[in-house]
């Protein structure tokens, strides 16, 4: 399997968000919005018996996205597995589809996920999660990394998880300045971004409440971090990577309007490229336009009607009126 580049200073990732970043949506930013260095896909969970069926895999982490080269290389192939999982039967599929990067998910804090097992409650048990992160480094020869949180509880262990993944041979640790058991409601804690970089000899991506462009450089500045990773502030922005690049701080409501309504006329060609239904397509557009409404002029009210929209045409005039 091909190496690939090492990630340049500064990079700018675009997050992995289950239910979001799947291959519609990215394709979508790929084209209005080349300027995020990478990308990532929401988790692909590890099953807890046999295999997928190759096709499932290439599905999950996009048909057509998987055929291109340079993209595949800019592309994070998210995994959540436990130790129940068929994790090594996995890492074989993938290599054999020959995806060149994957990330191990260490940080999701749904109940139905650590519940089983997986993202976060991995981190409750170092000893058990030593040996998981080698299997998957034996069997993967492409780039790996991991993302994760401070800690699910509590943070005492958070050093430790740090070096054990340094240890197995982890390339690069995106640091989500939370525990589990803040899910997202308490900010971000950065100074854990910045104790991860001291104690780390492999980069380390900071994540969470980045939510303007300002924040992208006070991140790399008080952390000392190598890169940064969005996700709702992305949601909401998804230029935000083309504004840092361009260094344009500020824009107007109509600026920003402009800009949502061009991203749901790319967006809307892409699913529809998929061919799903009338229903999904509504499902998918309203949970994407969740974010990106905060702030905006009478956001509150253009939110609901789009919620509350029931067909296709209705949600697609609210945008096209804007
Ligand atoms: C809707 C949603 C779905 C998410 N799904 C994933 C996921 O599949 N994998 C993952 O590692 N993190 C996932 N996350 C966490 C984000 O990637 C990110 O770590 C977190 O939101 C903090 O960053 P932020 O403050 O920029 O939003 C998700 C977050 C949200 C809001």
């Amino acid at each position: 399997m091909k190496r690939l580049e090492p990630v340049s200073y500064g990079s700018l990732f675009f997050a992995p968000m289950e239910g979001i970043t799947d291959e519609a949506f990215r394709k979508t930013i790929i084209k209005l919005y080349p300027e995020w260095d990478y990308l990532a896909t929401d988790f692909l969970r590890v099953p807890s018996a046999g295999r997928y069926p190759s096709k499932h895999v290439v599905t999950h982490f996009g048909k057509e996205l998987s055929q291109e080269e340079e993209i595949k290389n800019k592309t994070q192939f998210q995994i959540m597995t436990s130790h129940r999982s068929f994790t090594i039967e996995m890492i074989k599929q993938v290599v054999e589809l020959n995806y060149p990067w994957l990330d191990i998910n260490l940080g999701c804090p749904s109940n139905t996920v650590t519940k089983n097992g997986g993202g976060s409650s991995l981190l409750l048990d170092l000893v058990s999660l030593r040996p998981l992160i080698k299997t998957i480094r034996d069997c993967f020869p492409g780039r790996l990394t991991s993302k994760i949180r401070t800690g699910f509880h509590h943070t005492d262990e958070f050093e430790d998880s740090i070096k054990l993944l340094n240890d197995e041979g982890i390339e690069m640790i995106t640091v989500h300045g939370r525990t589990r058991d803040m899910m997202y409601k308490e900010p971000a804690q950065w100074s854990f971004i910045e104790k991860a970089v001291k104690v780390s000899q492999v980069p380390i991506v900071g994540n969470g409440d980045i939510w303007c462009v300002n924040d992208i450089d006070r991140m790399l500045k008080e952390t000392g971090c190598h890169s940064v990773m969005v996700a709702r502030g992305a949601l909401k922005f998804p230029w935000m990577a083309q504004s840092y690049r361009k260094g344009q701080m500020r824009e107007t409501s109509q600026e920003r309007c402009l800009k949502i309504k061009t991203f749901f006329m790319e967006y809307r060609l892409n699913l529809e490229a998929e061919e799903i239904s009338d229903r999904g397509l509504l499902k998918q557009s309203k949970s994407v336009s969740r974010y990106m409404l905060d702030g905006v002029d009478n956001g509150d009210t253009i939110r609901r009607k789009l919620l509350l929209s029931q067909t296709v045409p209705d949600f697609f005039s609210i945008i096209e009126s804007f």
